[in-house]
């Protein structure tokens, strides 16, 4: 848990991290929002938006937003106002009209945005700074141009732009005080326009109706001016007046092409110049100097100048275009980096958060590693301290025993039982001692006794050991082992890796089956080979069978060491084991030892001589004995080896078909032969008893034999005792056999797990024979208790739906009723009818009720016979056919027998 904690507050830092680098490396200085309201759209106001545009490339922190009011003081207030919501950082506004979008440009200045006024002003001065030309001084050189060209001598009209804006106040201001100082000139008309070319069009054709012809028009800007043209040469005065105007604008159609191609005779360059609007609002924003008002410098533009500046804005033009042109490739290019930035960053953290989760779960699998060494460690001082402890008295329990046995006069059952005690004992003691050897090699403390022998002389030897227990097993036992395979290596401990390995491989062979064993040399080594045909480990779990304690699923009651024994044997010798194996089909298991072991002190020529043909008395008896304990090692836990097992040793068989009437039948299921037949001696003092070795065996037992009682261990191949018996309590011919599980599972879960079954019982192994029994006895009298409730329930219609024996006898009580005229009803047509065989509704049926269905079916038909005298006219001979009996004779027979009066005396005394 700490791990996993640690592991995810490592990813969150990183990730913390990471952001941060992110963040830093995505965003840069603050970006300005900027605002910009056109008054109109033109293509004066265009060349400015252009160059606002261009400025902000050199400025990649602005985002301008650009919006025009189309020559309505309406329509701008509304956009400054909306500005204002959006809360841009500043405003750069150019006045349609000065007093009605003054107070809009007022508000938004008070509410803190700053605000630049470019071209045109305001009547307030609430601005933050001015950019424009000095347009009075615009309009004083064009009166003092006209009037120049004129000679001091002439007229002139004057076309202004839109009313009320500041340009075209302050142009007329200028124009008019410098004609003034010319007395000569005469200014025969000043009358206003929109700014618009349409606008000097009318304006000028008005005056020209009303005979107004001067010899110039000043247009305020050079599309007025050129409209006012168009109308004189509609009026056929063209040639007669000359024309000037302001803007002076480079390009098609501009001011200056106009002067150049001599529709105008003059214009005035009004500059635009975005960029310098741009660093304005800049400079203000970012806190640098300014100057509040400014006015950028302009020059008139004549017939003389107009082609040089047309080639000199063509020039600026293509420059623009190629700023352009560079700017979208930097843009694009831009947008790439980026791209690759945050690519390059995530791939960081996706390396990072790689890398971080596989230092984690490599940390964890090291972490599990080391608990798991712990464990196997800690189990292993475990079992090593228990097998010291149990060493001294399991051979002072086998040892007396072994001298007990010596005496004849024993009985032959005292016999049997002092055998199980031996075998157990010595069992435990190969146990304690393959531990103690395991304990012994981890702690290096385990020689070798090098002795040269031919292995397989010895192999055939060791596979001889066998053959007798293997044939009573129908087991093939085959060696492959002939000629020189002279090995130098420690006899005993080779001896017990193919021991070992041989009697694992009966241990999970078949009936029919085949072990071959297999001794050959591989260059520098000796391969032996144990093979066998048997049941075969899970593909899962293949890698494990060699660890210490570790039991393949289902595998049985083997303790999960000698295979450990046989991996660390063959690696003192400097060998290796393997194993291959196909579930279902058998197990391959391979050890290979070097030839000669290295480093290894060869033993003296005298214990040389003692084997492995001249094996001494002693290990010989060992020998034996080892062979004895794997014999009842694997008859624990072999699978469909055994047939149907009886109680046969000890004498205490039941009837054949199940229906002894003297002694209740019990039935023993363990797959531990020991155990079993112990369970089996207990109860065979007062019941019968059968016995099955594992619980498929015993519920097939059960359902033939409808045993009074089970006993049975939870813990068994094939199907253990908890499967078995919830199939006991399922089935209807023995849902009302009590069972009692049997388990050295003491823990209260399993405890539960057992009575969900449907157990009735639960003991805890080892268990006493006192308690075993009496509980045994007890859940028979209950049964018995329940008897009368059965018995009498049985004529009536008492059900109780949720008990199976209560329903099962409703339904048998039903049956007989509703057949019972039948003289010919039989318990085998009952049977048929309840989905039974007849020894198993006899066996039910009885253990219900105490009764025979014979004597149920002839009690109720009484029953009815006693109901209709009492209640009808009917003769009794018309009851005894009704009721069933063939014979009205030996109605009256059975009814006396019953009642204890004849059936005319009933109807009598009623
Ligand atoms: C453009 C324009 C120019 C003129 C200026 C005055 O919208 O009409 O032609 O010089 O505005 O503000």
């Amino acid at each position: 848990m700490d791990l996993i904690r640690k592991s995810n507050l490592l990813v969150c830092l990183s990730l913390v991290c990471l952001s941060t680098c992110f963040l830093a490396c995505t965003s840069g200085k603050k970006t300005y929002v900027i605002g910009v309201s056109q008054c109109s759209e033109d293509s004066w106001r265009m060349k400015l938006n252009d160059e606002l545009r261009d400025a902000t490339y050199l400025h990649d922190n602005v985002e301008l937003h650009v919006v025009s009011a189309d020559d309505n003081d309406k329509h701008q207030i509304r956009q400054i106002n909306a500005f204002m919501k959006e809360d841009v950082d500043l405003l750069i506004v150019s006045p349609n009209q000065m007093n009605t979008v003054t107070p809009a440009i007022d508000r938004a200045y008070d509410s803190g945005i700053p605000v630049v006024l470019f071209d045109r002003k305001t009547d307030s001065g609430k601005y933050t700074a001015f950019v424009g030309a000095d347009n009075e001084k615009i309009g004083r050189t064009i009166g003092e141009y006209i009037a120049t060209r004129l000679g001091g001598k002439g007229t002139v009209v004057e076309i202004r732009g839109l009313e009320g804006s500041s340009p075209a106040i302050e142009r007329h201001k200028g124009f008019v005080s410098a004609i003034r100082k010319y007395p000569g000139i005469r200014l025969l008309a000043s009358e206003s326009g929109t700014w618009l070319q349409q606008s000097g069009d009318s304006v000028a054709a008005k005056m020209f109706a009303r005979g107004i012809v001067p010899d110039y028009v000043f247009g305020q800007n050079d599309r007025m001016a050129h409209g006012a043209w168009l109308a004189a040469r509609r009026c056929g005065l063209e040639g007669r007046i000359r024309f000037v105007g302001i803007d002076a604008l480079p390009g098609e159609g501009g001011g200056i092409e106009l002067v150049r191609d001599g529709v105008l005779d003059a214009s005035y360059i009004y500059p635009t110049r975005g960029d310098i609007v741009m660093q304005q609002a800049l400079s203000i924003l970012e806190g640098r100097p300014y100057e509040r008002d400014l006015y950028m410098k302009a020059a008139l533009v004549t017939k003389d100048n107009a082609e040089t500046m047309l080639m000199q804005a063509e020039e600026m033009s293509h420059i623009s275009d190629q700023l352009e042109k560079l700017h979208r490739r930097v843009d694009f290019f831009f947008t790439q980096y980026s791209h690759q930035k945050v690519y390059f960053l995530l791939c960081a953290i996706i390396l990072l958060l790689v890398i971080v989760a596989f230092a984690a779960f490599n940390r964890m699998v090291m972490v599990r590693r080391r608990m798991e060494r712990e464990t196997a460690e800690a189990k292993m001082a475990f079992f090593t301290d228990m097998s010291h402890d149990l060493r001294t008295p399991l051979t002072l329990i086998a040892d007396p025993v072994e001298r007990i046995l010596d005496d004849e006069n024993l009985t032959g059952r005292q016999r049997h039982m002092l055998g199980i005690v031996r075998r157990n004992a010595a069992l435990l003691l190969k146990l304690v001692g393959e531990i103690l050897d395991l304990r012994k090699i981890q702690g290096g403390k385990m020689d070798l006794t090098v002795t040269e022998f031919n292995l397989a002389d010895a192999v055939r030897l060791w596979v001889d050991d066998f053959k007798p227990l293997a044939a009573s097993y129908e087991v093939t036992i085959v060696q492959k082992a002939d000629g020189d395979l002279t090995v130098k290596a420690d006899y005993y401990k080779v001896e017990r890796i193919c021991y070992n390995l041989i009697s694992n491989s009966l241990k999970y062979n078949r009936k029919g089956g085949t072990v071959t064993v297999e001794a050959v040399r591989r260059g520098g080594s000796v391969e032996i080979t144990v093979a066998d045909t048997g049941v075969g480990i899970p593909k899962d779990v293949v890698s494990r069978v060699f660890d210490k304690f570790y039991r393949v699923r289902g595998g049985g009651s083997g303790t999960g060491v000698g295979l450990a024994v046989v991996k660390a044997f063959a690696e003192l010798h400097g060998g290796r084991v393997s194993v291959k194996s196909v579930e279902g089909e058998g197990s391959e298991f391979k050890v290979e030892l070097p030839q000669k072991v290295e480093n290894a002190i060869l033993s003296t020529p005298d214990t040389l001589s003692k084997h492995p043909e001249g094996r001494e008395p002693d290990m010989q008896k060992q020998r034996k004995a080892w062979i004895e304990d794997v014999d009842d090692d694997i008859d624990g836990n072999r699978q469909g080896m055994s047939s149907s097992l009886t109680s046969g040793g000890l004498g205490y068989v039941a009837e054949p078909d199940g229906t002894s009437a003297s002694r209740p039948l019990a039935l023993v299921v363990d797959d531990n032969a020991d155990v079993r037949e112990y369970v089996a001696h207990l109860l065979g003092g007062e019941y019968d008893v059968r016995q099955a070795a594992d619980g498929k065996e015993g519920l097939g037992m059960a359902l033939k034999t409808v045993p009074d009682l089970i006993v049975c261990d939870v813990k068994m191949p094939v199907m253990d005792g908890l499967e078995m018996c919830r199939r006991v309590k399922a089935e209807t011919a023995t849902s009302h056999v009590p069972v009692i599980l049997l388990t050295s599972n003491a823990q209260e879960n399993q405890r539960a797990e057992g009575y969900d079954s449907g157990a009735d019982a639960y003991i805890t192994k080892p268990f006493s024979s006192k308690v075993l029994l009496s509980r045994v006895r007890n859940l028979l009298e209950n049964r018995k208790r329940l008897k009368y409730v059965y018995a009498s329930g049985a004529d009536d219609e008492a059900r109780d739906e949720a008990d199976p024996d209560s329903r099962f006898m409703a339904d048998f009580g039903r049956v007989v009723r509703e057949r019972m005229s039948d003289s010919s009803l039989s318990v085998e047509t009952i049977s048929s009818v309840l989905g039974l065989s007849r020894v198993q509704m006899y066996r039910k049926v009885k253990q219900l009720t105490g009764q025979s269905p014979v004597e149920i079916i002839r009690v109720t038909r009484l029953k009815k016979a006693e109901r209709l005298l009492k209640t009808t006219q009917m003769t009794v001979s018309e009851i005894s056919y009704d009721v069933g009996f063939s014979s009205p004779s030996y109605f009256s027979k059975c009814f006396k027998d019953y009642f204890g009066v004849q059936p005319g005396e009933m109807r009598e005394t009623y």
